[in-house]
């Protein structure tokens, strides 16, 4: 059987053939479908990207029926149970595992881009001293494209690598330093001897010692949190950065673009989300009353359902192993028993059953961030760090890709039809 569409346009009676490749069928191919020579042609409609496929892609493979997540076509588990994030991050952009030495440039050349210009902390010093720790990280990768105008170079393969090492390496410092300016304490330098994760946490929390040791438990843990949030193949801030990177922007203001969609609650804002709404609840005996008030449609459960995953994300699973860890270095976060409570009713209810509702990254990783002494407003900065990496591959994926061109797309246009200006003594 031929790899085609058969279509028939009823208004005119012709038919078409259409290729089918790879499952999908080529927008462009509606285009010859016209009632007449002056017809555009017809095209889909299709708002929020429902069933559009934007690009070709060879990162991140999920299949949210069965709840499979792998990069580059290792499952999550494997890498979150042997690999660590900047091995992660080299393989997400490379497409294969690093060698010994391949590793070790990696993670030299990272580390040795750490630092921060100091004119940066000037600039963060502007910010106020309660502003949201996303608006100042959105901000300042945004403001490192002015320290560095040769990344407008986007065609130069080496110039590229400067500034995903200088992206990769200066996140966790602005990150650390938004937190420390949030506290009114002085920024922490990067230490070289520690690892991506070690040095992070000695950014944020080293107080007088001379030298900052970070717990092994809570370093490992956000290291598999890294992993777990290094990408997640066409979301709404890839597509963000997919979409500013195709106008040939440099990178350091499309990760800002990508970064600002993160924010916003139903992507990645939803892990801070989650804790308020915990905070809100209060009790467990509180969980039936809360669930009510949602399926009445007064607000949403956050860190709950997934456009793509209609089974467990496999994400949420290991970050609920890994809560266990870290609690035993820092206590148990009491939210846990209402999220836990929140679950088991969630569950086992036919609204969320019926909808395919289960909890996704975002539900359990707050508890965790919380437990570790992270204020629950910079949640989402903690996952835009290792998101940087997705961003990233992403955006070159884009730029090699001979079939991508400027993102545009297209409208179905409802609007009045043409009519003459009527000065304004004539309006009504
Ligand atoms: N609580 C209650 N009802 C929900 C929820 C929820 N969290 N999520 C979806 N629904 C309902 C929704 O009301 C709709 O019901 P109906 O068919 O009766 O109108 C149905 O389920 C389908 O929802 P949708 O909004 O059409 O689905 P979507 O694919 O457009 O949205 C989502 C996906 C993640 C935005 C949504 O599930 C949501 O708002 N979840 C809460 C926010 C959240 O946790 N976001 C993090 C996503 S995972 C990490 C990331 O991407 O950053």
């Amino acid at each position: 059987m031929p790899d085609t569409l058969t279509l028939t346009d009823n208004r005119t009676g012709k038919k078409y053939e259409i290729p089918i490749v790879n499952g999908v069928i080529k927008a462009m191919d509606l285009r010859q479908i016209k009632v007449s020579d002056e017809d555009f042609g017809l095209m889909s409609y299709d708002p929020a990207f429902m069933n559009t496929a934007s690009c070709h892609s060879k990162i991140t493979f999920i299949d949210g029926d069965k709840g499979i997540l792998r990069y580059r076509g290792y499952p999550i588990e494997q890498l979150a149970e042997k690999s660590n994030y900047l091995e992660v991050a080299y393989l997400i952009i490379h497409g294969e595992l690093p060698t010994k030495s391949q590793f070790e440039e990696w993670r030299y050349n990272i580390t040795h881009h750490t630092m921060l210009h100091e004119n940066t902390k000037k600039f963060m010093d502007g910010f106020h001293h309660d502003a949201h720790p996303m608006g100042m990280l959105v901000s300042t990768v945004g403001a490192l494209s002015t320290f560095y105008p040769e990344a407008r170079n986007i065609h130069d393969a080496e110039a590229r690598k400067l500034q995903m090492y200088r992206l990769i390496g200066k996140m966790p410092t602005i990150a650390a330093y938004a937190y420390r300016h949030r506290m009114g304490l002085p920024y922490v330098y990067p230490d070289n001897e520690l690892s991506y994760t070690g040095n992070f946490l000695n950014m944020l929390f080293k107080m007088a010692e001379p030298k900052y040791e970070p717990s092994p438990t809570l370093e490992r843990a956000l290291d598999i949190l890294f992993i777990l949030h290094a990408d997640h193949e066409q979301n709404c801030s890839a597509n963000a950065m997919r979409s500013i990177g195709s106008s040939q922007a440099d990178p350091f203001v499309s990760t800002a673009g990508a970064a600002a969609a993160l924010y916003g609650p139903l992507h990645g804002g939803a892990n801070e989300q989650v804790l308020r709404m915990l905070d809100e609840i209060g009790t467990k005996d509180k969980v039936p009353e809360f669930i009510k008030r949602v399926k009445a449609g007064e607000g949403r459960l956050m860190g709950f359902g997934h456009r793509i995953y209609k089974n467990y994300d496999p994400r949420a699973k290991i970050i609920k192993e890994t809560a266990d860890q870290v609690f035993e270095v820092t206590g148990r976060n009491p939210q846990l028993d209402i999220a836990l409570e929140l679950e088991r009713i969630a569950l086992q209810d036919e609204y969320f059953i019926k909808r395919k509702l289960y909890p996704n990254v975002d539900f359990y990783s707050g508890i965790i961030y919380q437990a570790m002494g992270f204020p629950t407003d910079a949640f989402t900065v903690l996952f835009a760090i290792p998101r940087t990496s997705g961003w990233i591959a992403q955006w070159q994926e884009l730029l090699l890709d001979p079939e991508q061109k400027i993102a545009r797309p297209r409208q179905v246009y409802l609007g009045a039809p043409k009519r003459d200006f009527a000065p304004m003594e004539r309006r009504r």
